[in-house]
């Protein structure tokens, strides 16, 4: 048989390396704390699971589903942005369901980029992004995200001639992996950049509840508020803990949405109405359960952090994420793989390795905070006795 050559630039992947690394811990007895996976171990709200349930009982949202059909969730996403940005959108134009808010920003440069287009990229940043531009058969420039820039993109860096092949420009903050945040102003230089250039201008926005310490997350809409070249992309599985139900939404630039729909109308029928009409619930609900949920994230951030600290292990506190990006101690600074692999066999605490987000990303590795805090001492414990032997 003959396959695409396409497959090739879908080959790197650390984190299915990663996998198999921890299956051989358990296999060979290790008890597994797995920190590398930004899935929420928190249950969703009895409120939305009841809406879901209802919904199964009742055999009209057992159908396909049409545009027309997503109208309520629709206007629930609408309605949370207007409530938490001020930002009042066109329901039929500018917002659009999604099978989590992957499905959509791997979808997008098949409906942005033409073969050989480049596509700006953060580095590190997330595998979707980069999967997505090289399903569309586009090339990418990864723009470094270093410390010493707080880990924002400087844009004055990116060659002419890149600049004049790019297409779009691909952000993500509050980012995963490396925790940093974002500014309006910051925004606003992107945005303009992205004018100079004509590039549209996508912002994944997943972590946009999930901040600490009075830290409110810019939208990228606020900086384009007419939605000149602007989508952003939200989704239920951080602050709803929804991430095995695949649903989020784009929102913005009219024309944006419009090409994206015609990517998914060949490809799905929008994701099932019950659990549409369960995130609807969730996005026009008192946020309570979403302040709780961030200070869950909160007390296991500094629990987690001040754990590392006692071992002599200095890492920045993060203002925002679930996630801890820790710069990797000596002898392991250029080899994140072999670290993440050899902890977790000898100790069962599996991280991400920085490299698996791209080059820049070597050096570090991620903690996902998804666990308690009593089980993220036992693993800031273990990582003591790997550490210091
Ligand atoms: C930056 C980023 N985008 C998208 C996702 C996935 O979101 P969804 O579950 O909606 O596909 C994640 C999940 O970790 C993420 O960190």
């Amino acid at each position: 048989m003959h396959f695409a050559h396409r497959l090739q630039s879908l080959q790197v992947n650390v984190f299915a390396d990663m996998d198999q690394a921890k299956s051989l811990a358990v296999a060979a007895g290790q008890s597994l704390i797995d920190l590398s996976l930004g899935s929420s171990d928190l249950p969703v709200e009895d409120a939305v699971l009841e809406v879901i349930a209802q919904s199964l009982q009742d055999s009209s949202t057992h159908g396909y589903l049409l545009f027309h059909g997503t109208r309520r969730f629709r206007e629930a996403a609408a309605q949370w942005y207007e409530q938490r940005f001020g930002l009042a959108v066109d329901l039929e134009t500018e917002v659009l369901p999604l099978i989590g808010s992957q499905e959509g920003t791997a979808h997008l440069p098949l409906a942005i980029l033409n073969p050989g287009d480049i596509a700006l990229l953060q580095d590190p940043g997330y595998p979707s992004h980069v999967g997505g531009v090289a399903l569309a058969g586009g090339e990418m420039y990864r723009m470094p995200l270093l410390a010493e820039h707080e880990f924002l993109p400087i844009f004055e860096n990116i060659p002419a001639e890149v600049c004049a092949r790019a297409r779009m420009m691909v952000l993500s903050y509050p980012h995963n992996p490396t925790t940093a945040i974002a500014t309006l102003p910051f925004f606003k230089s992107a945005l303009e950049f992205c004018d100079q250039h004509d590039l549209a201008l996508v912002h994944d926005f997943p972590y946009v509840d999930i901040a600490f310490c009075g830290h409110t997350p810019p939208s990228v809409l606020q900086a384009d508020r007419e939605r000149k070249r602007s989508i952003e992309f939200f989704t239920m599985s951080k602050s709803y803990s929804m991430g095995g139900f695949r649903v989020g939404y784009a929102i913005g630039n009219a024309q944006l949405i419009k090409a994206l729909r015609q990517i998914k109308a060949v490809v799905d029928f929008n994701q099932y109405l019950g659990i549409l009409n369960g995130a609807s619930k969730a996005l026009t609900s008192s946020q309570e359960s979403v302040a709780r949920l961030v200070g869950i994230f909160k007390e296991r951030r500094d629990v987690f952090i001040e754990a590392l600290k006692d071992i002599g292990w200095s890492v920045t506190t993060p203002a925002a994420t679930m996630y801890v990006w820790a710069p990797l101690p000596e002898p392991w600074q250029q080899n994140s793989v072999e670290f993440c692999k050899q902890l977790v066999a000898q100790t069962g605490v599996a991280a991400s390795p920085g490299a698996g987000f791209g080059q820049s990303g070597e050096g570090y590795v991620r903690f996902a905070l998804v666990h308690d805090p009593d089980t993220l001492k036992i693993a800031v414990d273990r990582m003591a006795t790997f550490l210091h032997t």
